[in-house]
């Protein structure tokens, strides 16, 4: 590691994220590969070490998981506004998009929800939930017992993990849409862009144009799906889309628009040009 990177490195290390879960250490991954070849997100502004010192001084990914991570220590799976017995929708995309058993799923920000189960039991033998919080994939494991053996778990923030490989199906329930900023935007994106397979389904719920403007008590973007669309650029071909009302727990209704798309041939490379011209 070049003597600048590792000074701010042990920055962080001793004043910021601590030793044993430095965050940063992933974006000093992201920018080694930024110095040996084309970026893949625009993460530094002026400079390798200016940027990285002011994403330091940010120190999002950190104050993002401990946020995430009260809101399941403080709450039961079933008393989040987002939980969902049965999780329909999904499922019947998932069965229409007419995957083979053994085809990879990613459940991202999939947090304490019940559909990991349902796909181990409807026979998928390759299922992953990656979720920022740790809290949330214990509720998930304990809700899932024996079943837990066949799902693996990440704990990740998507905008900056690599999973080193690549999923024919991608899921995502109420987590783009928290990704207001569009450089977390784009960061999803080109995490999306590396992990899809070129052809690959893509399914996305976020809520809709009439749905609420906060979720958790955060900000988040509305879609409809034009505005998707745009938003994922011309490599996606929409295979369906609709707009559901979720019933909270606590009895309210939320709009969701459930979207349904597939990644044209040469997505990964496409979408991360794409990716660059929306950067901030
Ligand atoms: C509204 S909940 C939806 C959970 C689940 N998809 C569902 O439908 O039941 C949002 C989830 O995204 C996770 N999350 C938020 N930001 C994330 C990030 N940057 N990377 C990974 N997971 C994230 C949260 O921990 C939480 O579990």
């Amino acid at each position: 590691m070049p003597a600048t990177l590792k000074g701010i490195h042990e920055h962080h290390e001793r004043d910021c994220c601590g030793p044993k879960r430095c965050q940063h250490e992933i974006r000093v991954r992201l920018l080694d590969l930024e110095a040996t070849r084309r970026p893949i997100v625009p993460v530094v502004a002026g400079g390798l070490d200016e940027g990285l010192a002011a994403i330091c001084c940010e120190n999002r990914p950190m104050a993002d998981s401990r946020y995430w991570q009260r809101v399941y220590l403080e709450r039961t799976p079933e008393e989040v506004s987002w939980y969902e017995e049965v999780p329909r929708t999904s499922l019947q995309l998932i069965e229409e998009a007419a995957l083979r058993l053994d085809a990879a799923i990613l459940d991202v920000g999939g947090g304490a929800s019940k559909l990991p189960g349902h796909l181990v039991t409807a026979g998928y033998t390759d299922v992953t939930v990656a979720d920022i919080s740790r809290a949330a994939l214990e509720q998930a494991r304990v809700e899932l017992g024996d079943a837990g053996e066949r799902v693996t778990q990440i704990e990740a923030d998507v905008r900056f993990h690599d999973f080193a490989r690549v999923f024919e199906l991608w899921h995502d329930r109420a987590v783009f849409h928290f990704m207001v900023d569009p450089a977390d935007r784009n960061r999803y994106l080109a995490t999306l862009a590396r992990s899809l397979r070129p052809g690959g389904h893509l399914i996305l719920a976020t809520f809709g144009p009439n749905g609420p403007t906060r979720c958790s008590g955060l900000p988040v973007t509305r879609y409809g799906s034009d505005e998707l669309l745009s938003v994922l650029g011309e490599d996606f071909e929409l295979i369906s889309s609709r707009l559901e009302e979720h019933r909270t727990p606590g009895g309210r209704s939320q709009e969701f628009l459930y979207a349904h798309l597939r990644g044209k041939p040469g997505l990964g490379r496409t979408l991360i040009e794409h990716v660059e011209t929306l950067a901030v």
